[in-house]
């Protein structure tokens, strides 16, 4: 069984896969993390984080095992990592990872952008959550201040504006909703609430 978790910026989308996961006993994969690993190695290796050449020779050779998660999770990491997500050939070259995993036998959890609608068009169980722009900057906000970032939460709404914008309007695989998914909206609700909201929507997908 595969379950598609797709939404914006801090839309609690990872939090949701992880715990899915965890429910289902499947394994797990945050897309995000993948474009994160190209964008930190671009810089790593001095490249211009626009320049498409650059980011497609990136893509072809990176290893996974080089990147701790805590070298991605930075608040310019994400911003990048939008960047080089608009180049087609980067969303190319990460195809076939994604995809490869997804086929595991048991299934898996794939939470990105374009899970539903491009990386696992015909999974049984989609899901869009989403939230307002300012309920996902409070919560990044509270995120990198644990992390010892200081930003203010006026400069983090602004960077999910951004985000938002660039993620939505690329040509190439654009953040939408998949026609069959069921969006979720976690503006109001705790984690446990989201939590239980998107069990009941799988398992509501699973037995019909
Ligand atoms: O989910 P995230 O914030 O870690 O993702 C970082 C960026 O990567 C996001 O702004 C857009 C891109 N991305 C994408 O284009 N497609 C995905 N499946 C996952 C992430």
């Amino acid at each position: 069984m595969v379950i598609a978790v797709d939404g914006p910026a801090a839309s609690g989308k990872g939090t949701l896969a992880k715990r899915l996961a965890a429910h289902y006993r499947l394994p797990a994969l945050d897309t995000g993390l993948l474009y994160r690993m190209v964008a930190r190695a671009m810089l790593d290796a001095g490249h211009d984080i626009h320049d498409p050449q650059a980011a497609e020779a990136t893509v072809a050779s990176f290893e996974e095992a080089d990147f701790p998660e805590d070298r991605l999770r930075g608040r310019e990491i994400g911003e990048a990592a939008s960047v080089v997500a608009a180049m087609p050939a980067v969303r190319k070259g990460l195809i076939e990872r994604q995809r490869r995993f997804a086929a595991q036998p048991q299934g898996a959890v794939l939470d990105g952008r374009d899970i539903g609608t491009v990386i696992c068009p015909q999974a049984p169980a989609k899901l869009f959550v989403t939230a307002t722009p300012e309920v996902r900057a409070a919560r990044r906000h509270k995120e990198l201040a644990g992390r010892g970032e200081t930003a203010t939460f006026e400069g983090i709404l602004a960077d999910i504006r951004r985000r938002d914008a660039r993620d939505s309007g690329r040509s190439d695989a654009p953040l939408k909703a998949a026609e069959d998914a069921v969006i979720l909206d976690t503006s109001a609700l705790t984690v446990e609430e989201a939590v239980a909201a998107a069990i009941a929507i799988v398992d509501d997908r699973l037995s019909g």
